[in-house]
């Protein structure tokens, strides 16, 4: 009998100094900025900030111009508290400027992407918290970009034209026919329209299609001022190869 305890004996030891483990690395989380003392909402919206390329214009915690070159206004500024005041209606100015974007009409090359039906509602009332939050450290690592695929991942390509590129997904507001879909980066189509890295390169530098006078019509973001010339080329070669090119 005794020999069958003695493993038993083993495991409820081992499961103590799991447990011992665990309670030493959270009580020294909430002594420092511990994501446990912030609501949930305001924990999804840092995640998404993250995940979406937010970080990747606006910088970390939102303070724009960063070692990531961010171009996006800060967020925590002044002038953003003054445009937008806490309160439900400008929150819910935020969310349509996340939905609908902002072209930026002396530069293309600073708008605002647009991410309607990429992000759902409640996601963008999540971020909007967060921001309202001032963007705390919430644990969320700013994804990294050294590789052709990490860029593809951090700037959020994948969101929008499917992981590997495989296309498919709805530009929900878009009338023209032609741009219902969001373009797929590999296939036969893709090859026709652009036949060199050259046109690529262009199309990611200027961004792409614009519908004129409507609303929340999704565009190919510019990413020219965003990442360096060589996450652009890294992450031009990465998507080349989609497809079997
Ligand atoms: C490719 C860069 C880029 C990305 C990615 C990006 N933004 Fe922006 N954002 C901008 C630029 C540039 C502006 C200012 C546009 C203008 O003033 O015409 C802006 C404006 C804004 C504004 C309005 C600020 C103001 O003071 O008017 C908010 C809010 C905002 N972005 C939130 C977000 C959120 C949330 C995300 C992620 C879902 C995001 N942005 C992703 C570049 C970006
Ligand atoms: C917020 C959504 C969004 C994100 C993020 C995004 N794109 Fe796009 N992209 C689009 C849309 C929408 C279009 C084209 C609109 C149209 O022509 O209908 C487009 C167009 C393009 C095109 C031109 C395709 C063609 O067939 O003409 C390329 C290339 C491209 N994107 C690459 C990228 C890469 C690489 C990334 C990441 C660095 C990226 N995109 C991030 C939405 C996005």
């Amino acid at each position: 009998m005794l020999w069958r305890l003695i493993p038993v004996a083993l495991i409820l030891v081992a499961i103590g100094a799991v447990t011992v483990g665990c309670i030493g690395q959270v009580s020294q989380r909430v002594s420092g900025t511990s994501a446990a003392n912030y609501p949930a909402d305001v924990l999804k919206g840092g995640g998404l900030y993250a995940e979406y390329a937010c970080v990747q214009c606006h910088g970390v915690g939102g303070r724009s111009a960063s070692a990531l070159r961010g171009t996006g206004p800060s967020l925590v500024s002044n002038e953003f508290k003054r445009t937008f005041p806490k309160g439900v209606s400008y929150d819910s100015a935020l969310v349509s400027v996340i939905r609908n974007g902002m072209i930026s009409e002396n530069d293309r090359a600073a708008s605002m992407p647009a991410w309607n039906g990429i992000l759902s509602e409640e996601d963008m009332l999540n971020i909007v918290a967060y921001i309202r939050a001032s963007l705390p450290d919430v644990g969320v690592p700013v994804p990294g970009a050294q590789t052709g695929e990490d860029v593809y991942r951090a700037f959020a390509c994948d969101k929008c034209h499917g992981p590997l590129g495989a296309g498919g997904i709805r530009n929900v507001a878009a009338r023209d026919p032609g741009h219902q879909v969001i373009p797929a980066l590999g296939g036969a189509d893709f090859k026709k329209r652009l036949r060199s890295k050259d046109e690529v390169r262009t199309r990611l530098l200027e961004g792409t299609f614009v519908e004129e006078g409507r609303t929340g019509v999704l565009y190919g973001p510019a990413w020219g001022k965003i990442g360096t010339a060589d996450q652009i080329e890294k992450v031009i070669d990465y998507i080349w190869e989609f497809g079997g090119r």
